[in-house]
């Protein structure tokens, strides 16, 4: 479980510096940037017909025009030079490369990524493409989606066609981002896409994602070149328990097994844990959804391993039989769904920990992110980390002169940069930080109300302005140490 009830783990913090070698990037999404849904032969994805739909994202906000980086790329690989970047994240949207989620790929779509790929090298900046970001063909969703174990071998054939074009130039892959929300807040509580409510079909669509990432680790071992690294990006939740009494250590447990576990243990130890398996029998028959030979695919060795941390998870159990109310789930900090995204935990309550919280309403606590990363170079020692999200959303303005202040953002990226810097004292194998994100864009089932970025995004215009957030990190890319505080 991850630390339920430690403390943060003192360590040597005397070296400020960052190792020579570390990664500084920062990310982003094609469904929250690129715009031009239906140029170039691209289908709608799950994401457009979810947003669509009415009542689904905050003020009906889709990734119809995102921050038009289909047009602006060039402008916007400027941006991330200006910034020094090391690497920069994007991910690479299925239904442009195969729109129905079958068959060859569309040239012209994958053109798109070839010229992507081809400025950010121009310029200095490694690329680092995910393969899937939540943006599932309509098509394959309309056959069965990601509960249908089907869409794990289309997943394999996809990321197999991505890495036969750009496996020449592209040196650091990551299958999936943050499978838990493809399957839990899609399939289990219904605020992404899909918008499913159905925690049965969310355990199905989680397994089948562990498999779809075996596979496409299969596949892009096979087509890369031999010294190309591949990853996958999970959001794992720091869970801690609101007290230390026994009942909330257990609730806490339950948590992490299918918050966790439920992809850590197939993929970095080759099973599933056993109180995940018992903790969900009712939902769902393990045997007859894990087949043989799918736990040998799915822990196919990956080189690094993406983490992506925001806030800690804190949970109790109800006083003696109380039901939680469903108001009780969300502030586990993923959105009010129909029902808890944590399957079969729908009788636990979640807590926002005390302290400051950013524009999402998820309190800042860096500790959270040492503790994660210590965490895993404990459990699976040997296995390199990358950081491959973290930032804050705050209600960004611009002044009459043109400059967007955010003295907060600034101190949400100093403490936690100074928690990876922990960890790494404390020796974990740190790569690389990507900050999410590089520009303001489409903030899922939130729309454009929260403002991630470096650099600010004026829609009507599609200007972008460099927040002071943006000179802070270009700062520390430049020195490879944080700034004095006041920098
Ligand atoms: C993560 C997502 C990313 C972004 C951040 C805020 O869960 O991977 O696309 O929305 O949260």
């Amino acid at each position: 479980m991850i630390s339920a009830g430690a403390q943060s783990t003192p360590v040597d913090t005397s070296d400020p510096a960052f190792p020579a070698d570390f990664l500084w990037g920062a990310a982003t999404a094609a469904y929250q940037i690129e715009g031009a849904v239906d140029v170039d032969g691209r289908t709608p994805s799950i994401w457009d017909t979810f947003s669509r739909t009415p009542g689904r994202t905050a003020g009906g906000d889709t990734g119809e025009r995102a921050t038009e980086h289909y047009h602006r790329y060039r402008q916007d690989v400027r941006l991330m030079a200006d910034l020094g970047l090391g690497a920069y994240r994007f991910s690479v949207s299925w239904s442009r490369v195969q729109p129905t989620g079958r068959g060859p790929a569309v040239e012209r779509g994958l053109d798109f990524y070839r010229r992507l790929v081809d400025e950010l090298l121009e310029h200095g900046v490694e690329p680092a493409v995910t393969l899937y970001h939540w943006d599932l063909p309509q098509d394959l969703e309309d056959i069965g989606g990601w509960p249908a174990r089907d869409t794990a071998r289309r997943f394999a054939d996809y990321a197999a066609l991505v890495a036969d074009a750009l496996g020449d130039r592209v040196g650091l892959w990551t299958t999936l981002n943050e499978p838990w929300c493809s399957a839990f807040l899609g399939y289990g509580s219904g605020v992404h896409a899909p918008g499913r409510a159905d925690w049965t079909a969310a355990l199905h669509a989680a397994h089948h994602l562990n498999l779809g990432h075996g596979l496409a680790v299969e596949a892009l071992r096979t087509t890369l070149p031999r010294d190309a690294r591949i990853a996958v990006s999970l959001n794992l939740h720091e869970v801690r328990p609101l007290t230390r009494s026994a009942a909330d250590h257990e609730a806490a447990r339950r948590v992490d097994a299918v918050g966790n576990r439920v992809f850590t243990g197939p993929m970095l130890s080759g099973d599933y844990p056993a109180d995940l398996i018992s903790d969900t029998a009712h939902l769902v028959d393990w045997p007859e959804l894990i087949h043989d030979g799918d736990l040998a695919t799915i822990s196919r060795p990956v080189d690094l391993l993406g983490v992506n941390y925001y806030t800690p998870t804190v949970v109790s159990a109800p006083p003696d039989g109380q039901a939680p109310d469903s108001a009780a789930a969300s502030e586990a900090g993923h959105g009010d769904g129909a029902q808890s995204p944590f399957a079969g935990c729908g009788d636990l309550l979640f807590h926002r920990a005390p302290g400051e919280r950013t524009a999402m309403g998820w309190t800042i606590d860096p500790t959270g992110l040492t503790d994660l990363l210590l965490r895993l170079h404990r459990e699976h020692p040997g296995l390199p980390l990358l950081v491959t999200e973290n930032g804050a959303a705050f209600d960004d303005r611009v002044t009459p002169e043109g400059a967007v202040h955010d003295p907060q953002r600034i101190g949400y990226l100093r403490g936690h940069l100074d928690a990876v810097r922990r960890a790494i004292a404390a020796g974990a194998d740190v790569r690389g930080y990507f900050l999410w994100s590089l520009m303001d864009n489409f903030e899922w089932a939130y729309g454009y109300g929260k403002r991630f970025g470096l650099y600010y995004v004026d829609y009507p215009t599609q200007a972008r302005i460099a927040k002071d957030s943006a000179r802070w990190y270009a700062e520390v890319i430049r020195r490879g140490t944080l700034p004095d505080p006041g920098v």
